[in-house]
């Protein structure tokens, strides 16, 4: 597609939670008040709240938009008879489960059509919880899509993306992540051929940097390496279809004009993206190691103080120094529910199974941990200092149990004998010997 776009080239504005200020016009953006009786260039001025008008300040999202004509200069909405793949929840299930890879779509597909749903754990009319999503394109969108039911937590696995937002555009690669807030409008681009990853819709709090605590003011995710995008917008008076996701339904109706056609804007509700490899990993250097909410680059709170609706936790690449240590991640039984994928190389708690691009669901109380190759080879080894490399999986893990979707109990990618990776644990202990 042809665009007639008009912005500076491709750029980006550095920080979290920002109140920031972008136009692509000069002087597009009022100065002093947010909306003047005319505003420059003969643009609309129009609010995006992603907070409620009342929530405390640092928490408040909302951004200001300069635009060509306003979002409610739309006609009605019609359900779309092709609605996102995967169908609704499935059977209630506490058995541990482990899926292979999605398979790239034959048929031309785009990111709409090529999202299908996993797992869920509310309904989207809630204001919590999480829903999740893979997803697998082989053709850019020509439509624009926003999403009424949550922000949307994107993580690339394969092909690189150009997501063209009304704030802006993203460029994203895997091992890089991009958040979208609820009702921002968009369309992806695919840079390859092909492109497969994961999503998080989250119906909670907006995601944010987790608090340091005795870690203090460093560290983690650091606040600079977020990128925001700057004003890009697009003058196109042709038809073009927007859908929305609302209530889990797809609808759409025809514009005559782009609505990616935001010339300047201002505000702390936007579209980021982040470099995992710059997380600024943490471990022991002593002995055992945290707990995994150490890898933590995201959450979204619940109203109860330390439990998060959603966090996202990567495992990166680093080293191992624990002494006189079992080094995998220990064996356990967790309140959370924890939904992993696989970015790149392989996990340090498998040995085999959990490729890139699949996924598993440990749910609330289910026993899991390292497999039986892992543990027994954990145990043998000789410690000495050692960087498990070129690794990055991830976790949505989250404080409601997730129920798989139809397609998920039913495709042929799950795995049917997942339970079989700790069949072989050796009985080791003898009383007789300390
Ligand atoms: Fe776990």
């Amino acid at each position: 597609m042809t665009l007639d776009a008009h912005s500076a080239d491709l750029a980006y504005q550095s920080g979290f939670g920002n109140e920031f200020s972008t136009e692509a016009l000069p002087g597009a953006l009022p100065v002093g008040q947010n909306s003047p009786q005319k505003a420059p260039y003969g643009l609309y001025a129009e609010l995006f709240s992603g907070t409620a008008f009342t929530m405390v300040r640092s928490e408040a999202r909302r951004t200001w938009m300069y635009r060509i004509q306003p979002s409610a200069r739309h006609p009605a909405f019609v359900k779309l008879a092709r609605q996102l793949a995967g169908g609704g929840l499935g059977a209630v299930t506490p058995n541990r489960l482990r899926w292979n890879p999605l398979a790239m779509p034959v048929e031309p597909t785009d990111f709409i059509d090529g999202m299908v749903a996993m797992a869920a754990n509310s309904a989207a009319s809630k204001p919590a919880g999480i829903s999740i999503y893979h997803y697998a394109a082989n053709r850019s969108m020509e439509r624009v899509f926003f999403n009424a039911d949550g922000e949307l937590l994107l993580v690339p696995e394969q092909g690189r993306l150009r997501i063209a937002t009304e704030l802006g555009v993203l460029e994203l690669e895997p091992l890089e992540i991009a958040v979208l807030p609820r009702g921002l409008k968009f369309r992806v681009e695919l840079l390859d051929a092909q492109a497969r990853g994961y999503i998080a819709e989250n119906h909670g709090a907006p995601l944010r940097l987790p608090d340091l605590g005795p870690i203090g003011s460093n560290g983690l995710a650091n606040p600079r390496d977020f990128l925001a995008p700057v004003a890009h917008y697009e003058d196109l008076r042709q038809s073009t279809t927007l859908v929305q996701k609302f209530l889990g339904e797809l609808w759409g109706c025809e514009l005559d004009h782009s609505p990616l056609n935001v010339v300047a804007w201002h505000g702390n509700n936007v579209p980021y993206k982040y470099d995992l490899r710059r997380f600024n990993t943490l471990g022991t250097v002593s002995f055992d190691h945290p707990d995994p909410s150490i890898f933590t680059v995201l959450t979204s709170p619940t109203s109860v103080h330390g439990l998060a609706n959603l966090d996202f936790v990567i495992f990166p690449p680093r080293w191992m120094v624990a002494e006189n240590t079992f080094r995998p991640p220990w064996f356990h039984r967790n309140l959370m529910n924890e939904y992993m994928g696989l970015i790149q190389g392989a996990y340090d708690a498998k040995a085999e199974g959990f490729l890139p691009g699949g996924a598993s669901l440990h749910s609330c109380m289910s026993a899991h941990g390292p497999d039986g190759e892992t543990c027994t080879k954990a145990i043998e080894v000789e410690l000495a200092p050692h960087k498990i490399d070129n690794t990055m999986a991830f976790m949505f893990e989250t404080s409601q149990a997730l129920r798989p979707s139809e397609f998920a109990l039913q495709c042929p990618q799950l795995q049917g004998q997942y339970d079989a990776c700790w069949a072989s644990l050796p009985v080791t202990f003898n009383p007789n010997r300390r």
